[in-house]
């Protein structure tokens, strides 16, 4: 017989699903990740279990993972590099040697990569070790698993106009993805053009580049200070006050979606910092 809900637990067996479709929602699968390289953390398992395997003392627990297209390769570290002899990762049901790009003798690590097709699942792979010691030779090989943490996906800035800066922010014009000296934050709205003037958000560049940003709901103002230079601004107004004097700014200030938005050129210069603009990634690299 199908027994019907009442109202109470059909609306707690509701809210149990929101939680996990928003619990599996925000892991994206390679296919929908923007071009550009994530830093990812792994972890090595043994083969069959969810338990720790001996390989990760020999890994370096945060991967790289280069998404080009709807593909993606991971990179990982390893490190007692000449301990580990081979190094297989199942590639399209086959094992497969992994591709070393980089090594280095001293340090005894090297970097190795291969492609995944899905972060959510583990990846079988397989090592070789090789350890003479006095008296004892440890030579075996293993399967194990690589399981990378989708959760701990991060996107890694690059710009060739920030590199070499100490303080140095990342925005994309029409895009809410934003960096601090390579961290990622999601802006509430993203820089936009009004009358061919970019507009940016004011607390987000002033906060990064070390200013303090205050708001007075009674007057409406918010005011910018970065040692003991004050800016003084309002919604919807072109004047602006610059240590107690009145300039005109080139597009009035906006507020959007709880944000202020000031031109770009304008609060870059007040707050000392460059501006490098990159037509082809429309990216707005703010240096100083
Ligand atoms: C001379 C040093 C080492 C000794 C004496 C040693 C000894 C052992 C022993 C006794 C086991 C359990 C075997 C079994 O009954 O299944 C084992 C498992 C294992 N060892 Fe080693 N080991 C050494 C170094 C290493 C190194 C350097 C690595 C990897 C870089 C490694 C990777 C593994 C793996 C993958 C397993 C299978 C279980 C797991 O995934 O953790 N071992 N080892």
């Amino acid at each position: 017989m199908i027994k019907k809900l009442n109202p109470i637990h059909a609306s707690l067996l509701a809210g149990v699903l929101c939680i996990l479709c928003f619990m599996t929602s925000h892991v994206k699968a390679i296919t929908q990740l923007a071009n550009g390289s994530y830093s990812i953390q792994l972890k090595a398992l043994k083969e069959n279990s969810s338990e720790e395997s001996r390989v990760q003392q020999s890994i370096e627990p945060n991967g790289e993972l280069k998404v080009k297209d709807g593909k993606a390769v991971a990179s990982i570290t390893m490190k007692d590099s000449s301990d580990i002899t081979h190094f297989k990762v199942e590639q399209q049901g086959a094992m497969r040697d992994v591709k070393v790009i980089e090594s280095n003798a001293e340090n005894n690590t090297r970097v190795v990569e291969f492609e995944v097709t899905d972060i959510t699942q583990p990846v079988k792979a397989w090592v070789d070790i090789y350890i003479e010691l006095p008296g004892l030779t440890y030579d075996q090989d293993y399967t194990i698993q690589l399981k990378f943490d989708p959760n701990s996906l991060r996107k890694i800035a690059s710009s060739a106009a920030t590199e070499g800066t100490s303080m140095n922010l990342l925005l994309y014009l029409f895009n809410k993805e934003a960096f601090s000296n390579g961290v990622a934050f999601q802006l509430s709205e993203a820089p936009y053009l009004k009358n061919d003037y970019t507009m940016v958000p004011a607390r987000f560049i002033s906060e990064n580049l070390g200013a303090q940003v205050t708001w007075d709901d009674q007057s409406k103002v918010v005011s910018i200070e970065r040692d003991h230079h004050m800016i003084q601004m309002k919604n919807g107004s072109s004047q602006v006050t610059v240590n107690g004097t009145v300039v005109t700014v080139d597009t009035a200030i906006e507020i959007k979606n709880g944000s202020t938005f000031v031109p770009l050129r304008f609060i870059a210069e007040q707050l000392g910092a460059e501006v490098k603009w990159d037509a082809n990634q429309k990216s707005i690299a703010i240096v100083r």
